[in-house]
């Protein structure tokens, strides 16, 4: 170190502060244990990301557990079910009927809000070239911040830091499995202040791609409509968009909603990646750094959000007893739920999106995919069981 340079120490060190940086730093708070989240972007950056909004029941009892569910029970809308649209023709899914459980839906914004504003322990924002060293012996953490150079040095790092991180590009490429789906679209989002055109969500399918009727609130509306990977928001005015959204939805549905001068408008590609294993040394991966859903399934924030659960689980136990069983089957044992979360993302994303290159035949095998789940109870109760959240 040199003069200029400031040292600090901890005991785990979590790079990103986004959902799962900043559950896994209140879960560690709350158990006792030191933590520094190291985030490259300011806190009002952060906040101003427009991310889903559907929460499985495991994820909201792990925001109570964590002690940020005041706000989110207050605002929170609770989902018994969904629906489904194809070429028009209507299937509700009846979570509650079918498996006994609901979803909540609630923005990533307002989780990441609520999680910013609870946390009591260091935070550092806008830390520039963060880079993880030593991480299979003794590991420590640099930053600039201002001019200087920082040191935090630590017994874990935990990879917080999303699918662009440090975190999982710093692992040497051999150490490193990568299995991963890139989709020919992805989804232009619009935010508007209009009432939900319906009570639940809505995913439709149409020749002319997939759509997507949901919401942050009663007033506050996000609609989603499939585009070529290549497409530009910029050619995408507000009146465009309304437009392809209302014929890709049944005529009801269409008349029915409400439009609007849109408040934020963006395309998020389609991705499906999962990086093996989760741990290198006494670095480990969590949510997005290790992972990604194409968001048919809302999955995204509620893996991340079960990740870190395993992970906190896993460094308690270490604390507390010196015990590193956890620790060692946290990447496996996630895994295991992630590739489920994966299967069920892809699936929904395939029987919803159009895939050009496939052709009529498999036009045909997504309406009877949707025929075959019309009609059938056990088909529902998959669908149910996954959308609400597997066990953990
Ligand atoms: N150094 C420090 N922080 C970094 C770095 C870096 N080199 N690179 C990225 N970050 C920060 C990002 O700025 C971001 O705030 O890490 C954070 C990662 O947050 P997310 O991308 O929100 O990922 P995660 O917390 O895993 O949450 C997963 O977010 O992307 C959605 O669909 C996803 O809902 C899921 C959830
Ligand atoms: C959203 O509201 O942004 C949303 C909801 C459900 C999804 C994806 C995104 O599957």
């Amino acid at each position: 170190m040199q003069e200029g340079e400031e040292m600090m120490r901890t005991q785990v060190a979590i790079i990103g502060s986004g959902p799962a940086g900043l559950m896994l730093g209140q879960l560690l708070t709350l158990a006792g244990i030191d933590n520094v989240i190291l985030e490259r972007k300011s806190a009002d950056y952060v906040l101003g990301r427009i991310r889903a909004g559907v929460l499985e029941q495991g994820s909201v009892e792990l925001l109570q557990r964590a002690g940020v569910a005041g706000r989110l029970h207050r605002e929170g809308l609770v989902h018994h079910g969904t629906d489904l649209s194809f070429d028009g023709d209507r299937l509700r899914i009846d979570f509650t009927g079918l498996v006994g459980r609901h979803v909540t839906v609630y923005g990533q914004t307002e989780v990441t809000r609520d999680l910013m504003a609870a946390r009591t322990a260091t935070s550092v924002y806008e830390g520039e070239d963060v880079e993880l060293h030593d991480f299979d012996g003794q590991p420590w953490v640099t930053w600039k911040k201002d001019g200087v150079t920082h040191r935090l040095d630590c017994d874990y790092i935990a990879g917080c830091d999303g699918y662009h991180g440090v975190s999982r590009a710093s692992i040497p490429s051999e150490a490193l499995t990568t299995f991963e789906r890139v989709y020919p679209f992805g989804w232009l989002g619009v935010l508007v202040d209009k009432p939900p055109v319906a009570e639940e969500l809505i995913y439709a399918h149409h020749e002319r791609g997939f759509a997507l009727c949901s919401q942050r609130s009663p007033t506050r509306s996000r609609y989603y409509v499939q585009v070529p990977a290549d497409e530009k928001v910029e050619s995408w005015s507000d009146d465009r968009f309304w437009d392809e959204l209302r014929r890709r939805l049944d005529p009801a549905t269409a008349e029915a909603m409400q439009t609007g001068a849109s408040i934020e408008k963006s395309i998020a590609p389609l991705r499906s990646f999962v990086a093996e294993p989760l741990r290198f040394g006494k670095l480990f991966l969590a949510g997005d750094a290790a992972h990604i859903v194409p968001p048919t399934g809302a999955k995204g924030l509620n893996l991340a959000m079960s990740d870190v659960a395993m992970l906190a689980d896993a460094l308690i136990e270490f604390y507390a007893e010196r015990a590193s069983a956890g620790l060692d089957n946290y990447s496996a044992k996630a895994l295991s739920r992630i590739w489920k979360a994966e299967r069920f993302s892809w699936w929904m994303t395939s029987l919803l999106h159009t895939f050009p290159e496939n052709g009529p035949f498999g036009r045909r095998i997504q309406r009877a995919e949707f025929d075959y789940l019309s009609g059938s109870v056990a088909a529902q109760q998959s669908l149910a069981e996954n959308y609400t959240g597997l066990p953990a």
